[in-house]
């Protein structure tokens, strides 16, 4: 299997005043192509921190990151901002949509970095996308006109469309009543059951259920690794839960 990502004794200190703060000491994993993994930890355990390592919006303080086997450290600012564009697809919580935007000219938002891109290829894409999310039918819907769900579809739409080697997700289900949670996580099932690789940090331990393998921090190290061999159906889980008329 071909390893995507790579960490070795990832250290990341924040120094604020006189104080210094140990985000992450000492993180090593390596993460295959084709794992759905689930991050938790308790708050300020470094989770985000690690996850913006591994997004390359972050640099580590020391250690080592391999992203599809390219040295992260060595590179630019811009060349970090080329291969974040091209590697990495981010859901986050919040959707961070452009507001008053078509879901189609949000999809379309990060192949405008491309240049070998046209703008007919880009439109054919970015609806291709959407059709993969299951809104084919929402494509001139703005962010405004749509239902939180339907808002994350379209951010997991945006991080599919340049193809990426690695989905990362922050608490991508954090804002969304239960039902439509796990409509999210059918989803992203399904992504990971087409190959893709993702790394979905979350508070709630009930997901890890749901991924292949579930990582936990604590004070900015790895304090499990565990690979989940029962694998639960979210499908099946949606579908035994009550209607919301019965709730
Ligand atoms: N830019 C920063 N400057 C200083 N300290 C920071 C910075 N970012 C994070 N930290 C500190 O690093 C630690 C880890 O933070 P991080 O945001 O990674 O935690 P987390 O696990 O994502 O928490 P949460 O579950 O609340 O989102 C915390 O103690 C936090 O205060
Ligand atoms: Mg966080």
């Amino acid at each position: 299997m071909k390893k995507i990502i790579e960490l070795n004794d990832i250290k990341r200190y924040f120094q604020v005043g006189e104080e210094t703060v140990h985000a992450l000491r000492g993180v090593s994993f390596s993460i295959e192509e084709g794992e759905f993994v689930t991050i938790m930890g308790t708050s300020g355990s470094g989770k985000s921190t690690l996850l913006n390592t591994l997004g390359c919006v972050d640099t580590p303080t020391s250690g080592e990151y391999l992203l599809d086997g390219i040295s992260v450290r060595s590179m630019s600012k811009n060349e970090r901002a080329v291969l974040r564009n091209r590697k990495i697809g981010f859901v986050f919580q919040s959707y961070n949509l452009l507001a008053k935007t078509t879901a189609i000219e949000n999809v379309e938002l990060p192949l405008m970095y491309n240049a070998s891109v046209n703008s007919i290829e880009r439109k054919k894409r970015a609806i291709e996308a959407l059709e993969a999310v299951g809104l084919g039918d929402r494509l001139m819907h703005k962010s405004n006109q749509m239902s939180g769900g339907q808002m994350q579809r379209v951010a997991i739409a945006r991080a599919l469309v340049n193809n990426p080697a690695v989905i990362l997700a922050d608490e991508a289900t954090g804002n969304l009543d239960t039902r439509t949670s796990f409509d999210i996580l059918v989803l992203f099932q399904q992504l990971h059951k087409e190959g893709r690789t993702i790394i979905f940090v979350t508070h709630n331990p009930e997901i890890a259920q749901y991924s292949s393998r579930n990582i936990v921090l604590r004070d900015g190290q790895v304090k499990e690794d565990k690979i989940n061999s029962s694998i639960h159906s979210a499908a099946a889980t949606l579908a035994a839960l009550p209607m919301p008329q019965e709730l």
